[in-house]
């Protein structure tokens, strides 16, 4: 008979034979794989794991101090937060091709991922997040779509480093990682986070990446994610974002016109991102996100929602 504190503590042991008094690091990304793998191991081995926490400036509003509320203060684990913003920013300059987006953030990732372990010392050892179906798919979870966008992960990174691989989850299902993240305390807000691509809101902006459309593109986010929980859609909801279309629209404001940004609300259900269904929400949702977007969200006058299946489309739209 299975339960899973009795997977805690079996995993707890087989970390702890398997690292010895050597030390070891893990990439965060804020999500449920990584976290549940980071305190996983943290349980285990308590501070000789460091956790590194790369902030792309791609991020989602307040993910820096999620996580460092989430790692460092309720679990007292080593976080370092390294702040590359103006890194990637200046690397994504004038980039518009989505393959070329996600080359560059991934290369910048490894760059500064590598560099801080190195720091670390004698880390020995990498957690990864890797689950079960990962493991049975010969080309990661992300299965024949892999090629048709190279989805870079946190994961399988370092080569130069010479690492060896700590995957506590390699026998789980994503359901059983959250009941797991349950059981180690992890924070709903966590267990039941909707994904988000390595890449960030860079493939979430169609076109080059610019401050000010992280800024309108973050701010519609917010507002999309607010919508959906108040709805208690959140679960149901394989993803919800926004989107930043790289044309203007007329509009009228008062009697003055305007010409200005579209976003477009993307809303999937799906059960493993491999074919997805566009998510039928109700009118009062859509509209409330609607208005409250281009009421508070500079620089926007018009929403349209993406009617989309995948396939032949795909979840994001780079
Ligand atoms: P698509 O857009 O291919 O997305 O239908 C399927 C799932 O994968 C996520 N996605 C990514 N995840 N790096 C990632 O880590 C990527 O480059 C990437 N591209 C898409 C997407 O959010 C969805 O959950």
């Amino acid at each position: 008979t299975w339960t899973m504190s009795s997977y805690v503590e079996t995993s707890v042991k087989q970390i702890r034979e398997q690292v010895g008094d050597a030390r070891v690091i893990c990439a965060l990304s804020g999500g449920v794989d990584s976290s549940v793998a980071a305190v996983l191991t943290h349980r285990a081995i308590g501070d000789r794991l460091t956790c590194v926490f790369v902030d792309n400036g791609l991020l989602r509003q307040g993910e820096v101090e999620k996580v460092r509320k989430t790692f460092a203060a309720q679990f007292k684990m080593n976080v370092r937060v390294l702040g590359k913003g103006r890194e990637f920013l200046a690397a994504l300059a004038r980039t518009i091709d989505p393959e070329r987006k996600r080359k560059i953030i991934g290369r910048l990732f490894i760059k500064f991922f590598e560099a801080e372990a190195m720091r670390n010392g004698k880390a020995a050892y990498l957690v990864q997040g890797t689950l079960y179906p990962d493991v049975i798919e010969s080309v990661s979870f992300k299965g024949p779509s892999a090629t048709i966008k190279t989805h870079h992960n946190v994961g399988g990174l370092p080569t130069r480093m010479k690492l060896r691989l700590i995957e506590p989850l390699r026998e789980l299902f994503k359901d059983e990682v959250r009941v797991l993240g349950k059981e180690l305390g992890i924070a709903d807000e966590i267990v039941w986070r909707q994904p988000f691509p390595g890449p960030g809101l860079a493939i979430r902006i169609i076109g080059t990446v610019t401050e000010d459309r992280l800024r309108i593109v973050r701010e519609a986010d917010v507002i999309v994610l607010e919508e959906i929980k108040r709805a208690g859609l959140y679960r149901d909801t394989w993803q919800a974002f926004a989107v930043l279309l790289p044309i203007k629209s007329v509009g009228v404001m008062g009697d003055q016109r305007t010409y200005e940004h579209v976003v477009a609300v993307r809303a999937v259900t799906s059960l493993d991102g491999m074919t997805a269904d566009w998510a039928r929400l109700p009118g009062e949702v859509l509209a409330t996100i609607s208005s409250r977007i281009i009421n508070e969200v500079r620089g926007v006058n018009r929403v349209v929602y993406d009617i989309s299946s995948k396939p032949p489309s795909t979840i994001e739209w780079e």
